[in-house]
């Protein structure tokens, strides 16, 4: 039987990368001997205008049926002055919160042929491959009580950032794991200096490293980490953080390897089923206009038949694929250097396919 992929657009350039993902995709069923079906849904503002909800129910339904989904990006300036629950980024975080997808994966590698393209100097960045695990369903993003509220006669906005002991252990176990089969190193980020949840997560992280003796098990502050990124990235292999700290740095570690457009990201559940998106949002400034860099995209559908269907040999091909593609200096305008020619999202997906069948 079929393996199903389940593809959210969203909105902004979402539609226009997923495109290119579904164009490969397709090239993989018809020459490369992958049996998958691509179905669609709304998500976020497309869903918004179509069902006046960020996140249908025939959405939450074909999303708990598919083996595997895929998202563009959620959001845009037309929707941010609805109220808070009925934004697109509801969808996107109800998608979390339903399927429990409470482990993502964003790994960030410099491709060498991308060395000029990060703003840090090359041989800061040569080599560059690291991994950030962001705990991904709890922390301030999901906290009760919230919201803003009148208190004594002045408007209060409040959000909580609470995590239980099971919530940072299953994170922190993925963690761990991961570094087990990288390079033994894990970096737990926190704000145990000032914030008592992020004393409990470093707590929980210590006690589990008895249990992984081989991995070295590394504490910093948040604020260090977001100048350690940037001073000196390779000292980190593995880095475990909270929700909101982990949006952050991952944004931070994106522009190490040349551009947010080359992130891709998997959010997982306990079993691995998961959720694989780009790390970036829905660009509105350049939507409709054919400039998105859509490889964090493709690399996502690498990730997705690597973690969640399986085929690893596709998986493989497709990442060599986005390789050559670069090796032959094929650039969108995020990944160019100056006076570099510059291709669109779609002449990208084609580059892409043509390396897939050169291979
Ligand atoms: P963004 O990531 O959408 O854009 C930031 C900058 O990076 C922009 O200049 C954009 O043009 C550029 N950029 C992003 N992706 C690119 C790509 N693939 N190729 C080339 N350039 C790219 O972040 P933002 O502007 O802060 O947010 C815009 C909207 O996206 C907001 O509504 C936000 O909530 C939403 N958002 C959604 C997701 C998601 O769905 N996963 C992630 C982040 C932001
Ligand atoms: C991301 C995005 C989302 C987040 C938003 C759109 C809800 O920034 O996936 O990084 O903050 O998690
Ligand atoms: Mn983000």
């Amino acid at each position: 039987m079929s393996q199903e992929v389940l593809l959210l657009p969203g909105d902004g350039i979402g539609p226009e990368v997923t495109a290119q993902a579904a164009r490969v995709l397709d090239w993989m069923i018809d020459h490369a001997d992958l049996d998958l079906e691509l179905s669609e849904a709304l998500v976020g503002g497309a869903a918004i205008e179509a069902t006046g909800e960020p996140l249908p129910d025939a959405t939450l339904k074909a999303a708990r049926e598919a083996d595997a989904i895929l998202l563009g990006a959620v959001g845009g300036p037309q929707w941010d002055s609805l109220p808070m629950a009925q934004r697109p980024e509801k969808g996107l975080l109800g998608l979390r919160a339903e399927l429990d997808l409470f482990a993502n994966l964003r790994p960030a590698i410099l491709y060498p042929e991308l060395a000029d393209a990060s703003s840090l100097k090359a041989e800061i960045v040569a080599g560059l491959d690291i991994l950030i695990v962001r705990e991904l369903t709890g922390g301030i993003y999901f906290g009760q009580p919230r919201g803003v509220e009148e208190r004594n006669g002045v408007r209060t906005g409040f959000n909580t950032y609470v995590y239980s002991e099971p919530e940072i252990e299953r994170v922190g176990r993925v963690a761990f794991e991961t570094a087990m089969k990288r390079g033994k190193k894990l970096c737990s980020v926190d704000k145990a200096n000032v914030l008592e949840v992020t004393v409990l997560w470093r707590e929980v992280m210590t006690r589990l490293a008895a249990e992984y003796p081989e991995v070295e098990l590394s504490h910093m502050y948040v604020d260090n980490a977001a100048m350690q990124l940037v001073r000196n990235p390779k000292q980190f292999d593995v880095i475990v953080t909270g929700n909101m700290f982990g949006d952050i740095l991952s944004d931070c570690a994106a522009m190490l390897t040349g551009s947010i457009g080359m992130l891709p990201s998997a959010s997982l559940d306990v079993n691995g089923k998961g959720m694989y998106e780009p790390v970036h949002g829905s660009a509105p400034d350049i939507a409709g206009t054919d400039q998105a860099n859509p490889l964090a995209t493709l690399l996502s559908v690498a990730m997705m038949l690597r973690h969640s269907l399986g085929q690893i040999d596709a998986a493989d091909r497709l990442e060599r694929a986005v390789q050559s593609v670069l090796a032959a200096d094929h650039r969108t305008g995020d990944i160019a250097a100056t006076g570099e020619t510059v291709i669109g999202t779609q002449a990208m997906g084609d580059a892409v396919i043509a390396a897939l069948q050169a291979q």
